[in-house]
């Protein structure tokens, strides 16, 4: 085992998402059984007593990959030198709202953490799944003016998650046929899962499935799972989304070769305005990410990524009248 631990930062880590994600993290399911990981696990005072029994429980697994936990409620204490940061405490919404209804709420907990991290950890990937997850990112972005912008990424790799899934039980394949799967767009009901760049077994997909199932079922059934599952839970995902928040700084820490979804600042890349954290297809090498480039998107494709874009620029306006970026 290598000598020096990897700090990972969860936030709100007494909450849903965090009693599945630590346990996994833990156990070297984000970087490998060979590195040792310290947990520094952010909490708001009232929820530290649950939190103590969390580590408890962290304890009680003897995980050899876990080199140490410190917890607290003083991000710039607990975000110290990490080198990554996982932002998931926010409040879920609740069956009837949608996420932007939670921006009000939610917005003000990054501005304080995306200055936490500006002060404490310079080097640090941040990935934000509180939602807004998107407009939550756009937030720690910019209140973090001495990081890169690159740093600050938001999960959409859930919806990709879903969008894979889906199309692997509609055709009667296992997901690991299907590659260059990505949502565009928001973490909302504007999102677009593209199928026209998805490949199974190297066949387009849209030569396996029709444009009337796309559009009628696949894209709303994706975009609205959240929901869906809210209604079914009575609590919106938890175990799914530590599953994809872990799948995706997996794959900024450590690379992949697949396309993977991203919700990443844009660069105008495809049209989508510069500046908003928007999912794209991405490629991850050395710690990098970078948008796929040189696809081909049509008319139907096109129109769905702007609408989503435009859903991204109407939270951004909001959070800059409520004067948090
Ligand atoms: P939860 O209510 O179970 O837990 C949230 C935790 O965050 C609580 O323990 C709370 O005390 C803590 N918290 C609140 N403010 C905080 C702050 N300022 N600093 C640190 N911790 C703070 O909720 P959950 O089910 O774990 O979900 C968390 C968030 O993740 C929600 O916003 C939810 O909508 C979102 N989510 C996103 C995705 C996605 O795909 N992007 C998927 C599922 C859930
Ligand atoms: C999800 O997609 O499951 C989460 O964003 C929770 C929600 O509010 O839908």
């Amino acid at each position: 085992m290598s000598a020096t631990p990897v700090k990972v930062a969860v936030t709100g880590a007494a909450g849903q998402i965090g009693y599945s994600l630590l346990f996994r993290i833990a156990s070297g399911e984000l970087l490998g059984k060979d590195t040792p990981v310290e947990l520094r696990l952010l909490e708001i005072t009232p929820a530290l007593k649950a939190l103590e029994g969390v580590v408890m429980e962290l304890d009680d697994c003897a995980f050899p990959t876990l080199a140490g936990v410190v917890i607290g409620d003083d991000p710039e204490e607990i975000f110290a030198d990490v080198d990554g940061a996982m932002l998931v405490g926010a409040m879920p919404r609740k069956e009837g709202m949608d996420r932007a209804d939670l921006l009000a709420a939610n917005g003000k907990i990054f501005t304080g953490q995306g200055a936490a991290l500006n002060k404490v950890a310079p080097k640090a990937k941040v990935l934000v799944t509180g939602n807004p997850a998107n407009t939550n990112a756009l937030i720690a972005m910019r209140n973090a003016p001495d990081m890169a912008p690159e740093q600050f990424n938001a999960l959409t790799r859930l919806d990709h998650n879903r969008a894979k899934s889906m199309l692997a039980k509609k055709l009667g394949v296992s997901v690991a046929e299907i590659k260059d799967l990505a949502i565009w767009g928001n973490h909302d009901d504007s999102m677009y899962p593209d199928l026209f760049n998805t490949k199974v077994n190297g066949k387009a997909a849209t030569e396996l499935v029709d444009q009337t199932w796309i559009t009628e079922e696949y894209i709303p059934t994706v975009a609205t799972r959240g929901g869906a599952i809210i209604k079914a839970r009575g609590a919106s995902s938890a175990a799914s989304a530590a599953n994809a928040t872990i799948d995706h700084m997996r794959d900024w820490m450590l690379g992949t070769d697949e396309v993977v979804s991203m919700s990443v600042p844009s660069d105008g890349s495809y049209g989508v305005p510069e500046g908003i954290i928007s999912s794209f297809p991405c490629r991850v090498r050395g710690g990098k990410w970078e948008i796929v480039q040189g696809l081909e998107l049509g008319d139907f494709s096109r129109e769905r990524i702007m609408a989503s874009a435009a859903r991204l620029e109407s939270e951004r306006d909001q959070v800059q009248q409520l004067g948090l970026i």
